[in-house]
């Protein structure tokens, strides 16, 4: 079935998929919007003994009754659950803990050694919580044992991974994970190559909203997990893995290097305007790219939500920010785009920033001050009073190819 009622899905023998769909049009993390829902993956293995993975939210299509028919769908009721593992302490894969330990009171609660002192910060529980060590095992009889490997900041410091040796299924919280809700599938092989399209946009957009600061952790990880088979990756948000994992690995990896390397030979043009001036410039920075065939991705701000022009940006090695001085400072749907892209290490562009000023400028001062230590190589800027004249406008159009020349010679990583 589709939706909030989608009943539990086998992965592999003994171990099942038990999560919801988000379609709330919630904001995710109450910033990032989520019109085509989220998935919140949740997980339960079963041996002798039984293991919940990585749990769910309240609200949003989470709740104990959901999660009731799923287990009982497949023979479990939830006093039968003696673990429950908590990869990441996150509220969107914690959020009814309380609830949960009431219906399964003898489960005991497993996470990282910085794990456990936020489930008592969480949700106040200290007795039956124990801290894994990280490359602890777990035997749960019958043949299925899990492995805990410790992977912090990805994304949050008490980050872990379980690994089921027998299966080969990877449960890797927030790691390889996206936006975007399930249509009535869970597997990378039972979806439409448009699905696939729609799934890698989703997964560029939440890497670049909710993981891109941690991109060094994120390499670090791939490189612990390297050692081990992996049959299948579980994630707790997107598609699951079996087909093809590689995939989502590689993918993760690249997006990855786009922190410490230059990314694409790509460029995303964010521009904001208040009364048109800047947006004659701008398009005359647009010629001048276009005469070198780069491929070119445009959000205007505020109308673009950051979401996006962060996705686009991420991925691209040459950035215009074209915008006006507003009250001697940076146009500010503009400084806030600009804010984010520090926090989140947006590093190593090449970067052209244009834009018009009335009485005086002052948005330059502090678009310097703004991206200290990023490690932009900044072509420009292009400032003028007022409208463009034709000698700016012709200036514009040269900037903009010479920006398009350097970020061509740039090597495609995809
Ligand atoms: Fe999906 Fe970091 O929580």
């Amino acid at each position: 079935m589709v939706g909030l009622n989608m009943g539990a899905q086998e992965i592999v023998p003994g171990i099942h998929w038990t999560g919801v769909n988000d379609y709330t049009n919630d904001l995710f993390e109450g910033i990032w919007p989520i019109p085509h829902g989220v998935s919140i993956n949740s997980y339960v293995v079963k041996g002798d003994k039984i293991a919940l993975i990585d749990l769910v939210k309240a609200g949003g299509g989470g709740s104990s009754e959901n999660l009731i028919d799923q287990l009982g769908s497949i023979g479990i009721k939830m006093k039968d659950i003696d673990y429950l593992v908590i990869n990441h302490l996150e509220p969107d894969h914690t959020g009814f803990l309380n609830h949960i330990r009431e219906l399964c009171p003898n489960a005991e609660i497993l996470s990282s050694e910085k794990g456990v002192p936020l489930v008592e910060a969480f949700y106040g529980m200290k007795e039956g919580v124990r801290a894994v060590k990280d490359g602890e095992k777990l035997d749960l009889g019958n043949g299925k044992q899990l492995a805990f490997y410790y992977a912090p900041n990805v994304h949050w410091p008490e980050t872990m991974v379980t690994y089921e040796e027998s299966s080969g299924v990877l449960f890797p919280c927030d790691a390889f994970g996206s936006f975007g809700a399930f249509k009535g599938y869970i597997f990378d092989d039972q979806i439409t190559p448009e699905d696939h399209e729609f799934f890698e946009r989703e997964t560029l957009r939440y890497y670049a909203n909710i993981v891109a600061t941690f991109s060094n952790s994120v390499i670090k990880a791939i490189e612990k997990l390297g050692a081990l088979d992996i049959k299948v990756i579980a994630p707790s948000h997107g598609l699951i893995w079996r087909e093809n994992p590689g995939e989502i690995i590689k993918r993760y990896q690249r997006y990855a290097s786009y922190m410490s390397e230059e990314a694409e030979p790509e460029i995303t043009v964010i521009w904001g305007t208040m009364y048109g001036n800047t947006e004659t410039i701008m398009r005359a920075v647009l010629r001048g790219i276009a005469q070198e065939g780069i491929p070119v991705k445009i959000h205007k701000v505020p109308e673009t939500d950051a979401s996006w022009v962060l996705a686009s940006a991420w991925q691209s090695a040459g950035l215009v920010i074209a915008m006006p001085t507003y009250e001697y400072n940076i146009f500010p749907p503009m400084d806030y785009i600009l804010n984010l892209m520090k926090l989140k290490h947006y590093w190593h562009k090449k970067v052209l920033r244009i834009g018009s000023f009335g009485w005086v400028g002052g948005a330059q001062k502090h678009f310097n001050n703004r991206i200290e230590r990023m490690n932009w190589e900044c072509i420009g800027p292009l400032e003028y009073q007022g409208a463009p004249t034709a000698e700016d406008l012709a200036l514009a159009e040269k900037k903009g190819r010479e920006l398009a020349m350097a970020v061509k010679k740039i090597p495609s990583k995809r």
